[in-house]
């Protein structure tokens, strides 16, 4: 219950959902201090109050100045551990797409992650050391009908992961960068999506159901922890096995 003792670690979108059980994962594994970064400070209380170790803020990931502001005030600490877990969706057919829905979900999915790590990953090359965990989706890797914003955003974390990887570990720094391909998981977003459509994917997925949030949770920790101290640039599938 300590693999993250002493680290300064930020989650993005970490009010709820995934974000929610990886803030809550690390800081029972002891981290200093746990950020929730959100737009939507809803989760916030609770878990300030079940954790003494989380602090909530809210910083809008498609926002620079507000994520440079964030990053100036939590830098002074330290960021070890940086998780890039703000998405959203906006599905339709490519006829039906809208430019407003295609530029949302860039925004927050891909841009958001490159405003993130622009902002963090110059402190970590500095002090030689750090964790980046982005979390893509099997979307991003195999594709899927009506998602065409959302795949492209989650098809480019997992080419920005490879690159970064080469790029942060330059100069001596040994700052790893890596990103977790979650499967369909019971969450708030999959709220929209009809047990119809959830029930093939059941089906053919070889572990016999959706994912947890934990089960997520847990591949971020052993990616942000030393466990995983030379793995870097790689795309860990948490998905039961739903492509082979
Ligand atoms: N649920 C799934 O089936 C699934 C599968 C694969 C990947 N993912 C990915 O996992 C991540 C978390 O998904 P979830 O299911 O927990 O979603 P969710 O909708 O339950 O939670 C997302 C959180 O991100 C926050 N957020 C949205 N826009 C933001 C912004 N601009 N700045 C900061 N925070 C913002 C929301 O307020 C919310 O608290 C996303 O990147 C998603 O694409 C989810």
């Amino acid at each position: 219950m300590d693999r993250m003792k002493g680290k300064t670690c930020v989650v993005t979108g970490g009010a709820r959902g995934i974000g929610r059980g990886i803030v809550e994962t690390l800081a029972r594994e002891g981290a200093k201090r746990v950020w929730a970064l959100d737009v939507n400070d809803a989760g916030f209380a609770e878990l300030e109050k079940a954790w003494p170790n989380v602090k909530g803020a809210i910083v809008d990931v498609t926002d620079s100045a507000s994520v440079a502001a964030f990053v100036g005030k939590a830098g002074a600490e330290d960021i070890d551990v940086l998780v890039n877990n703000a998405g959203i969706t906006r599905d339709a057919l490519i006829q039906k797409m809208q430019d407003a829905d295609w530029a949302a979900v860039i925004a927050v999915n891909l841009t958001g992650v490159f405003n993130m790590t622009r902002a963090v990953a110059p402190l970590m090359m500095e002090k030689g050391s750090g964790s980046i965990v982005s979390i893509s989706s099997v979307v991003g890797l195999d594709g899927n009908i009506g998602q065409s914003n959302y795949a492209a955003t989650k098809g480019g974390v997992v080419a920005m992961t490879k690159g970064w990887a080469k790029e942060f570990a330059r100069k001596g720094a040994r700052v790893r960068v890596n990103a977790v391909s979650p499967g369909y998981t019971r969450t708030p977003m999959l709220e929209s999506v009809p047990e119809k459509v959830l029930e093939p994917i059941i089906a053919k997925t070889p572990l016999g159901r959706l994912a947890e949030i934990q089960d997520i949770a847990d591949a971020v920790l052993f990616l942000s922890s030393e466990e995983a101290a030379f793995i870097t640039g790689q795309v860990l599938r948490v998905d039961g096995g739903l492509v082979l």
